[in-house]
């Protein structure tokens, strides 16, 4: 079936979640966050997904902003910088305002001049979304941002995925679901899109009953693909 609708994960994947980190490491005031800022991103980032697994198998929901500061919070911890809260202030500030990766906004103009449906999908709430599109300026070549607030439960949970088809009247078939979170790609997969994994870092596939049809280095040539199938 051909393609029609092409959905993004946003954190990691349409938004670089390192850039806070890197950002504020080089800033004057933060010369401690100098030589380990890549540590602190990589601990943040790791705690912050684990707690919305453990919180969507527990039942136990809560928004992602507040999994996002209690990620930093440990990470902060684990690398010895929680004595400073200006910095534990900042880091939490930039992340409203986090870059797009460069190829971003002419890859979805690409999609949209193409004529398919784009989304978002992620375990952001509706806010903190709203702030990455308005500063990535991105929303002009987006059709909807969809929040998993509105089941109140984490990806991979498949009511988040089914708020696809119900969003664009179209099957799973039809969808092409790109993530750079290979559990949220094998997730998507196991959901019946078809999906891309934008392994920027050259990770090992994680070892999941689903895998995606696509691995790609950066999100260029997702129009060429989602062409190929329409
Ligand atoms: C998201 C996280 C998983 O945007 O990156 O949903």
């Amino acid at each position: 079936m051909p393609i029609t609708t092409c959905v993004f994960d946003a954190y990691g994947t349409l938004f670089d979640v390192a850039a806070a980190a890197r950002q504020a490491a080089a800033e004057p005031q933060f010369p401690h966050l100098r030589d380990n800022w890549a540590q602190l991103a990589e601990h943040w980032r790791l705690k912050q997904l684990q707690y919305t697994w453990l919180r969507a198998i527990t039942g136990a929901h809560c928004d992602f902003w507040q999994v996002t500061q209690e990620g930093l919070d440990w990470a902060l911890e684990a690398c010895d910088l929680n004595a400073d809260p200006d910095l534990r202030q900042r880091l939490l500030d930039l992340y409203w305002e986090l870059q797009a990766y460069p190829e971003v906004p002419a890859m979805l103009r690409n999609l949209k001049e193409a004529g398919f449906n784009t989304a978002i999908l992620s375990n952001g709430s509706p806010h903190m979304l709203d702030g990455a599109v308005q500063s990535a300026a991105i929303g002009d070549l987006l059709d909807d941002v969809l929040s998993v607030e509105s089941v109140g439960v984490f990806k991979p949970d498949a009511r988040v995925y089914d708020l696809v088809e119900q969003r664009f009247q179209c099957s799973r078939e039809q969808v092409l679901f790109v993530s750079s979170n290979g559990w949220d790609a094998a997730g998507a997969s196991g959901h019946g899109f078809t999906t891309a994994w934008v392994n920027r870092a050259g990770d090992p596939m994680d070892r999941l009953p689903w895998v995606p049809q696509h691995i790609l280095t950066n999100l260029s040539s997702i129009p060429e693909i989602a062409q190929q199938q329409q």
